[in-house]
């Protein structure tokens, strides 16, 4: 049994947030979690934390930070296609695309110091958990092949790895990069 516990993303909780990114540079120099959002990245650290804020204020972002203790320790964004239009491998994401989903994982990060601990699995629990709570649907996730691949540190597994969303039910809809694939499941 998992000892951490989840809260969404929320004004009440933005320092927990804010302070686990910190702690990690940023995350990426900087992204501070928009990559997944409508603005995306480019405009430096600083408007990345602005923006951030503001779609946490307006209550634009779906996002489960995980707890241990009173420390937020890692998070699993999520959100319509519409909340979190960009994705990683887009042009070969868009060419065999059929239906979209309900619902996709944006971006999933345990902090440094925090991995290989279940700290990610608690968060797409908590995500999924969050998403069937409202009616659940179809949800995509685009994480990355490990097996035949040289071991890869968590720190490369941008959209992490695949078995994490196997072990949840996803299965492999279609290859969008040489190691990254669409899963789906139904919740
Ligand atoms: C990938 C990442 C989220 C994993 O987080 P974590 O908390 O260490 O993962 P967990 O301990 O919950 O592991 C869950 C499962 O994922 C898989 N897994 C985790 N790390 C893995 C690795 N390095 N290689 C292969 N599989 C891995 C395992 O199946 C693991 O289950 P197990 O421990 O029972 O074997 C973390 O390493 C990370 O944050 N990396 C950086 C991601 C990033 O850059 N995010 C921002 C995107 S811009």
């Amino acid at each position: 049994m998992s000892a951490y516990t989840t809260r969404q993303l929320t004004a009440e909780t933005w320092d927990d947030f804010a302070e686990l990114v910190e702690a990690n540079n940023g995350v990426w120099g900087g992204c501070w979690c928009m990559g997944s959002h409508p603005e995306g990245l480019g405009e430096g650290r600083e408007a990345h934390r602005v923006a951030k804020l503001a779609h946490t204020t307006r209550g634009t972002v779906h996002q489960v930070l995980v707890y241990d203790g009173d420390a937020c320790v890692g998070w699993c964004q999520y959100g319509t296609p519409a909340e979190l239009p960009n994705i990683k491998n887009r042009a070969a994401y868009d060419r065999e695309a059929t239906t979209a989903p309900d619902w996709r994982i944006g971006c999933i990060f345990t902090g440094s110091k925090h991995r290989g601990r279940g700290v990610a699995r608690a968060a797409v629990a908590g995500a999924l958990e969050a998403i069937r709570a409202v009616g659940g649907g179809i949800v995509e996730a685009y994480p990355e092949q490990t097996v035949e691949r040289t071991p890869q540190r968590g720190a490369y597994l941008h959209t992490g790895p695949e078995e994490l969303y196997a072990d949840f039910g996803f299965v492999r809809d279609r290859k969008i990069a040489k190691w990254r694939w669409v899963m789906r499941a139904e919740f």
